[in-house]
């Protein structure tokens, strides 16, 4: 008998989307489907998924969610069965969906999806006419306060908290504790206490029923006080009910052979294409050194700076850098400052449709992040025939076969890794790529094993399930 599972997201691609977390959020439904589960998605009744809703139904209603009334739609939306609470006075807002015009968080952000939570909580408990959830997948900080809600409600369905970035823990202030209907007697270290103020991660990692997160690698690594965020020691007392599932790629969107975006190829050879229209398209000259690419938020946990510092190296020997992003305004400045170098090509700014270009049209693409819990664009660098050359680290270090002298004897190699994340390494990293560039047949080997590669979700599909199965109430 299928398990019914309701996730619990504040993005979902294609509906709404600022990172991978959407791209998860919008692919595991259909993943998930293939192992017998029958998922909704619960969403913020945004402005672009009110419009996208079709044959919505009123399944629930509150008179007061945080300031004002709210309903939860049920309905399809983007090709998916979704569940929406709409609740204007949090949501109907134009911009980022994080986001104020100030370039801040909205100042409710903490009342918002404390509304989402609490709307998936209800769900948990009693259903929907005709359909009720033995599981509540929550993601991430903004889903974090559903497995308080569902114990005041009288518990139900089980939970699942996957942390997709820690770096994010949802913070709020003491006095907004009762506002945000939570039990006073769990602001204590053991409960949702985050050094002085509360915090919705950590209120769902101390209550959920399993933790998961995105990669094999980054579930250690969240136990150790660098990467941990000072939620390390909750993490580790509760290692028995965590687990590391990665993340795969939707591989329909991003499959070379069919891919509208692109000239579609299904050899390593085929890219050269798509390599020449890259070039005319964003003005870089021919070249016979790698053309590298870089599709990224632009934020510290993305380590484009140590790029910036060895970008020299990279242009000494004879490379291009074509970049697509957006995010702390002195990296945009920096990047555009670098784009003054004729091999050094830079659109800010968000782009589907030039996302899939430079990943067909790149030989590289570099992913030198100072932590990754998983990481997606190595995984289309993979499925693209172009090389990853990624820090190790997360779910970088778990996706990428590095060309080490010994995966290279034996024909393995996928890409290159680095450790640790500075400009030296990286740079060493880059001097590599280079070598391997120049030898044709070593380079050509590693993009078919990169095509080869799997990085769908079938696997991670039926570890989800499994965890399903054993937490399904
Ligand atoms: P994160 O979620 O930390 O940003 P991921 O690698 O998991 O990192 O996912 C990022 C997703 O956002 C990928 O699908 C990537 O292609 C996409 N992306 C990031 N920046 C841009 C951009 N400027 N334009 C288009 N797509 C982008
Ligand atoms: C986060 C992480 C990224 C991961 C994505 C989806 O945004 O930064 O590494 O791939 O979530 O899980």
């Amino acid at each position: 008998m299928s398990i019914a599972v309701l996730s619990v997201a504040s993005e979902c691609a294609p509906l709404v989307k600022t990172g991978g977390l959407a791209d998860v959020a919008g692919a595991l439904p259909a993943a998930l489907g293939a192992a017998d589960v029958d998922m909704r998605v619960l969403l913020p009744g945004y402005p672009a998924v009110i419009a996208a809703l079709e044959r919505a139904e009123v399944v629930m209603a509150e008179d007061d969610l945080f300031g004002g009334p709210a309903r939860v739609l049920d309905g399809n939306a983007g090709g998916l069965a979704v569940m929406v609470v709409e609740a204007d006075h949090l949501f109907a807002r134009e911009g980022s969906i994080y986001l104020g015009p100030d370039g801040r968080d909205w100042p409710d952000n903490p009342e918002r999806f404390a509304a989402l939570s609490w709307m998936a909580a209800r769900i948990g408990h009693e259903g929907i006419p005709g359909w009720k959830p033995g599981v509540v997948h929550c993601h991430d900080w903004q889903a974090g306060l559903v497995p308080d809600y569902l114990a005041q409600a009288g518990g139900g369905a089980g939970t699942l908290l996957t942390i997709h970035n820690i770096a994010f823990n949802g913070p709020f202030p003491t006095d907004r504790i009762d506002r945000l209907r939570l039990p006073r007697a769990r602001f204590t270290a053991q409960g949702f206490e985050y050094w002085g103020h509360g915090s919705a991660l950590k209120a769902g990692l101390t209550l959920a029923d399993r933790i998961t997160t995105v990669s094999p690698t980054y579930a250690q690594e969240l136990m150790t006080p660098d990467f941990g965020m000072g939620l390390d020691g909750v993490i580790r007392e509760r290692r028995d009910v965590l687990a590391g599932i990665l993340n795969g790629i939707d591989e329909d969107v991003w499959n070379p052979a069919t891919d509208p975006l692109i000239a579609p190829y299904r050899t390593p050879a085929g890219k050269a294409a798509n390599k020449a229209r890259l070039r005319a398209e964003t003005g870089l000259p021919d070249s016979d050194g790698p053309l590298c690419v870089v599709v990224s938020r632009l934020t510290g946990q993305k380590g484009l700076d140590l790029l910036l510092a060895a970008l020299p190296r990279l242009l000494a020997r004879g490379g291009q850098l074509a970049v697509l992003g957006s995010g702390e305004p002195a990296l945009e400045d920096a990047f555009r400052a670098a784009a003054a170098h004729p091999d050094v090509a830079v659109r800010i700014g968000y782009d589907e449709g030039l996302s899939h270009r430079l990943i067909a049209g790149g030989d590289a693409i570099l992913v030198p992040s100072r932590f990754e819990p998983c990481g997606l664009t190595q995984l289309y660098g993979l499925r693209y025939g172009t090389l990853p050359v990624v820090a190790l680290t997360g779910g970088l270090a778990d996706t990428v076969i590095n060309a080490s002298p010994a995966a290279m004897a034996k024909g393995v190699a996928t890409g290159i890794q680095f450790h640790p994340a500075t400009p030296e390494a990286l740079g060493a990293a880059i001097d590599r790529l280079c070598d391997l560039w120049a030898d044709r047949k070593a380079w050509a080997r590693m993009q078919k094993n990169a095509m080869a590669q799997p990085v769908g979700w079938q696997a991670s599909a039926r570890a989800y399930a499994g965890i399903y199965a054993k937490i399904a109430r």
